[in-house]
């Protein structure tokens, strides 16, 4: 049972459209020697396809090599380092070579000057050479970019005026871009943003099981389409009343170059693990929905401090300095509650949260596994690196990371329930009202002795997910996907659908009262 699950993986994530070769073959055997035969055959000739298909992806499909003659503006908090702003950096680092017009600003974030100057001299160069014009900006925007601050608040009112007085009544044909894409929340797909559009797209994730009042509107009526990150986001944005035929897959890519890079230097071990102990390693924004005390309640039952475990973990709050030492204390409170007192207590560490980007990689190879068992994801990017670094994951057994976390390629931990998100986080009042499942921290206990205990599975799984993860997510497979989105809407932006398109949203912007 095991072993043919092993082997549906292949095909399933390598080539799914060979698919169909494995089932033909594997189907028609009419004894045992022949099927064996034909199995063994199909393997060889499996893996010998793979190496093929790998090697010759770029030669092979057409779009990478192509130049889409098309307009493009996407605005994202390209200067921020935000999840959004790296999300869209990558993107746009694959794109560039494929569209004739291209061009960026940065939007819906404050600018992190620190961030900017960590960025290589390539990318900042990349940054430059892409940013948009005064031209290639909706009006409205520049104007918002160069007023004074008051000014700029007094007009940034539901009626769209200018401080000159003048009004926007229909889109200002500057340049007219074929597509702008805004990547942000919903609730920052304002109108104003998309006058020079002639199709609008938003990008945009969640992770529990619903949206935020407003955002399913959003969705349906500031843009044309919707690209979200996996078929958990579909699910969870049609559930909640968006329209199912403009969600567009769109997943995000996996740094494969810094990830893999086979000489890079494992961190050294923090002070508090000895040489002896299994590391396993969480990275994870402090608080609820990563499911912090589940971790910690699960790691502090199992293990004692005769066993040769030690769990390391890197983490910050939303908004706020601190250093490790805090997080010591709050763990050590939690330890506590829960009566396990310092003498019974295993090994913890937890590292100062000042770590760059740079020493990421290091980080994971550090680790003998990364467990963090999140109550919800829209995409978990944490994993995929860790997967790229070889590192078996253990994650829980919900939301969008299970698109690429089975059984094969890591450790799912059962959910209890699903339930509601605590109403007294009030920074997170997004998800007042939404579910989350709630990891079985009697599973997550089995489930990190396993794998500490059994290092051959463990490797034969991390080995899984790397192939998977590099194949699936790298820049070019998802620069594909996003030409292919591209190619899609510009083959249905006929001269008359423009037109009718720009006049029914003019009539839109009158008729909701912006003017
Ligand atoms: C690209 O498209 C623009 C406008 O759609 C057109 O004017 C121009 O000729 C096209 N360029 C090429 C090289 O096809
Ligand atoms: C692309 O930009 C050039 C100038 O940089 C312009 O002449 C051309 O019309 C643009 N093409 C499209 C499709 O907008
Ligand atoms: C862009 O437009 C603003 C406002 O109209 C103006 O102040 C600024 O100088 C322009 N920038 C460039 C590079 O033309
Ligand atoms: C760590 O942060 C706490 C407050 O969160 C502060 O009181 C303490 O001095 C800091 N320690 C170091 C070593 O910076
Ligand atoms: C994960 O959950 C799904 C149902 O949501 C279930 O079918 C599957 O067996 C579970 N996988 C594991 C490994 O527990
Ligand atoms: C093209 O646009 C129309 C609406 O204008 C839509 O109904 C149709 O599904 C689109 N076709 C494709 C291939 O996206």
């Amino acid at each position: 049972m095991a072993a043919a699950k092993a082997l549906e993986l292949p095909s399933l994530y390598f080539y799914p459209r060979k698919t169909v070769i494995y089932r033909k073959y594997g189907k028609k055997p009419q004894s045992l020697v022949a099927v064996a035969l034909v199995f063994l055959l199909t393997l060889v000739f499996g893996l010998f396809l793979i190496r093929i298909y790998l090697k010759t992806v770029p030669e092979e499909n057409q779009t990478v090599d192509e130049v889409l003659n098309m307009s493009v503006l996407w605005m994202a908090p390209f200067l921020s380092g935000s999840g959004y702003g790296t999300e869209a950096l990558s993107f746009i680092q694959g794109l560039h070579k494929h569209i004739s017009n291209l061009s960026i600003y940065h939007f819906g974030d404050i600018v992190e000057e620190d961030y900017v100057a960590s960025l290589s001299e390539d990318t900042q160069q990349l940054l430059k050479q892409l940013w948009a014009s005064n031209e290639t900006l909706p009006r409205y925007f520049i104007k918002r970019q160069y007023e004074d601050e008051e000014l700029a608040r007094k007009i940034d009112t539901r009626r769209r005026m200018f401080p000159d007085g003048s009004i926007i009544k229909e889109p200002i044909l500057r340049q007219l871009h074929d597509v702008v894409i805004v990547q942000s929340i919903p609730r920052g797909w304002e109108p104003y943003l998309f006058d020079t559009a002639k199709y609008r797209v938003g990008r945009t994730v969640f992770e529990t099981d619903r949206l935020p009042d407003e955002w399913a509107a959003h969705c349906n009526y500031q843009v044309d389409e919707v690209w979200v990150p996996t078929e958990f986001n579909v699910q969870t944005f049609s559930g909640s009343g968006v329209k199912r035929d403009r969600l567009q897959i769109l997943p995000q890519t996996v740094d494969t170059e810094t990830f893999s890079n086979p000489r890079v230097t494992p961190r050294p071990r923090p002070k508090e693990c000895l040489d002896s102990d299994f590391i396993f390693l969480s990275v994870f924004r402090w608080g609820g929905r990563k499911g912090t005390e589940f971790l910690l309640e699960a790691f502090l039952r199992e293990f004692s401090p005769e066993d040769s475990a030690c769990l390391a973990i890197l983490t910050a709050t939303h908004k706020m300095k601190t250093n490790a030492s805090y997080y010591h204390g709050l763990i050590h409170q939690f330890a506590n509650d829960l009566g396990i007192t310092p003498a019974i207590r295993p090994r913890i560490a937890v590292l100062e949260p000042s770590i760059s980007n740079q020493d990421m990689p290091g980080l994971y190879a550090m680790a003998n596994a990364f467990v963090l068992v999140s109550r919800g994801e829209g995409w978990g990017r944490p994993y995929t690196e860790a997967m790229m670094m070889n590192v078996p994951v253990i994650a829980t057994n919900w939301s969008a990371h299970t698109e690429f976390i089975t059984s094969e390629t890591g450790y799912l931990v059962a959910v209890e329930k699903l339930d509601l998100y605590p109403s007294d986080d009030e920074e997170m009042s997004n998800y007042w009202g939404h579910l989350l499942a709630r990891p079985s921290i009697c599973h997550l206990r089995q489930t990190m002795r396993y794998v500490k205990d059994h290092p051959k599975d463990a490797k034969r799984r991390a080995a899984n997910a790397k192939q998977m993860i590099s194949t699936r997510f790298n820049q070019d497979a998802v620069t594909r996907t996003l030409l292919g989105h591209l190619k899609r809407i510009k083959a249905n932006l006929t001269k008359e659908k423009v037109e009718t398109m720009l006049a029914f949203r003019a009539q839109q912007i009158v008729a909701e009262g912006f003017v």
